[in-house]
């Protein structure tokens, strides 16, 4: 019989920080692992060694410093990638883990690794064998797991088992399979596979058709007691199940789902979810179930009644319970250093006296120009700021000229080194004509490919926060930046600034971290 504990494998710094213009720098996924820490889950998949020094990098540091979860790293049945990962998480000791994935799939083995079945089980077994080496803790996935044949995926984990793999992590790759079918793979799995008492099973979903919650909660019923998700559901393609609403709905809804526990600490989801979104500069969407603005806010004047009658009438959850409400009092222009670093502190910052000074004189800027600084102002000047290891170029000053008829003009001053290079350049509208002329002092030529604007807080003193992403060379992934300031326009400046940096202090090559090709078997 399977225990009532749900461990909560988290998977937002490799699966999530795959996906296109999520990419975090290590400083910031040191970050997102230590509130990862905080907020209860037992598993940290930190990166995919292999894939690049700084991924290995990162791994290290965060096996070497972060507390609590095991801390896993990602490897193919590849001795190379096995090595990596076994080096990268050897700081963690007992509580490293390595991941080994292997594709299963007709369609995987017969087109992208060109292998029949009698050889994805020779490498299966050699590549667990070779992870036991480094840990007794090995995690083995059957790539595609959900479009394998039945009885190959039993034999694949019969093997992978037998081999020494303590984890079976059955994968829907695609975001193919419906929650019945998925179910039922777990189901026939764990009765039919020789040896699946001795593993824990885990789902890991991903949400092409929208259904990567749903799947996870089948796969739970079934057996399974290990969820891979990840925070806001960022991940390849249309992402991975949100661990916010995997969590909620076991708490939640505790009659559907036998009294299944998790580790987490509910009241961190909200804080979680915002590192992540500013660290990935993913906007998160209004309507989000959980973190979103609006999932708590009852806009009818019938809920606004029921809800002031009894809460229960239309809230299904206290948002206090996920971290929502409870809000501080704001700091203000007169909040001196100690109390921006107290609430930083609360906000679950660890920042270096350097970071806190500039951290300092961002909001002092911000506080003379708004009469609150809010948490969530914070969260935002502190996200930009950890977000570039090297500032190249910093912004000395802005000035813009635009109006009805007339062509907008910028004037720009930058701080590079000990110099202060200016530029006066136009555009066909005033953030054209600033990033134009940011380019024009750099020599770089960016190619603007996403641009967002939200506002932070409200009220029309909010904090505009810009996300941005940046290609800079055709073949490459763009460099991402964001920024908070009053104006928008500033922040777009800021923005694009921190992108350049960004993809400077990466060698010029933002793109390349996404990876060496990585071929297969
Ligand atoms: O989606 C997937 O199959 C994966 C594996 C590496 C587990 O991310
Ligand atoms: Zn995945």
């Amino acid at each position: 019989m399977p225990s009532d504990r749900i461990l909560i494998f988290d998977t937002t710094l490799r699966d999530g920080e795959q996906c296109p213009g999520a990419a975090m720098t290590p400083r910031q996924k040191l970050e997102v692992a230590r509130q990862l820490a905080r907020l209860g889950v037992d598993i940290i998949e930190a990166g995919f060694p292999i894939a690049s020094q700084g991924d290995f990098d990162s791994v290290k540091e965060i096996a070497r410093t972060v507390r609590g979860p095991v801390i896993c790293g990602l490897a193919r049945c590849v001795p190379a990638d096995i090595d990596a990962a076994g080096a990268a998480v050897k700081p963690a000791g007992k509580k490293g883990r390595i991941h080994v994935f292997l594709g299963t799939s007709k369609i995987h083995r017969e087109f992208k690794l060109g292998k029949a079945r009698d050889e994805i089980l020779r490498l299966a077994t050699d590549g667990v064998r070779r992870a036991c080496r480094f840990t007794s803790n090995v995690e083995f996935s059957p790539e595609d797991a959900s479009r394998t044949e039945i009885d190959f995926l039993v034999e694949v984990v019969e093997t992978a088992i037998g081999a020494g793999a303590t984890t079976i992590n059955l994968p829907d790759t695609t975001g193919y399979a419906t929650p019945e079918e998925y179910g039922r793979m777990f189901a026939e799995v764990i009765a039919r596979a020789r040896g699946s008492e001795n593993a824990v099973f885990s789902t890991h979903c991903h949400n092409d058709l929208g259904l990567a919650v749903a799947n996870s909660l089948s796969g739970v019923q079934s057996g399974a007691r290990q969820i891979e998700c990840t925070l806001n559901g960022i991940g390849e393609r249309a992402g991975n199940a949100a661990l916010e609403e995997i969590v909620m709905a076991l708490r939640t809804r505790q009659d559907v789902f036998s009294h299944l526990t998790t580790g987490i600490q509910t009241r961190e989801i909200v804080r979680s979810s915002r590192l992540v979104s500013a660290a990935c500069s993913f906007a998160i969407p209004r309507n989000k179930a959980i973190v979103g603005l609006n999932a708590f806010a009852h806009s009818s004047g019938i809920h606004q009644d029921g809800i002031l009658k009894k809460r229960e009438t239309y809230e299904i959850m206290d948002p206090e319970e996920v971290g929502w409400g409870k809000t501080e009092l704001p700091l203000t222009k007169h909040s001196g250093r100690a109390a921006v670093a107290s609430r930083l502190k609360h906000l679950g910052y660890l920042l270096k006296p350097a970071e806190l000074q500039a951290v300092f004189s961002r909001f002092k800027d911000i506080g003379d120009r708004k009469k609150f600084v809010y948490d969530d102002d914070l969260v935002s000047l502190v996200g930009a700021q950890i977000q570039v290891a090297r500032e190249t170029y910093s912004l000395e000053s802005l000035h813009v000229e635009s109006g009805t008829g007339k062509k907008p003009m910028a004037r720009i001053a930058l701080k590079h080194g000990r110099k202060t290079l200016a530029a006066t350049g136009s555009g066909d509208g005033t953030v054209d004509a600033v990033l134009k002329t940011i380019d024009r002092i750099t020599g770089l030529r960016g190619h603007l490919m996403d641009y967002q604007v939200r506002a932070v807080t409200e009220g029309k003193d909010a904090v505009g926060e810009v996300s941005l992403s940046v290609r800079f060379d055709a073949k490459g992934e763009p460099a991402a930046g964001r920024a908070a300031a009053t104006d928008v326009i500033e922040s777009s400046g800021r923005a694009y600034l921190a992108a350049t940096n960004r993809w400077i202090a990466e060698g010029g090559r933002a793109s390349k971290k996404t990876r060496r090709t990585l071929g297969h078997p």
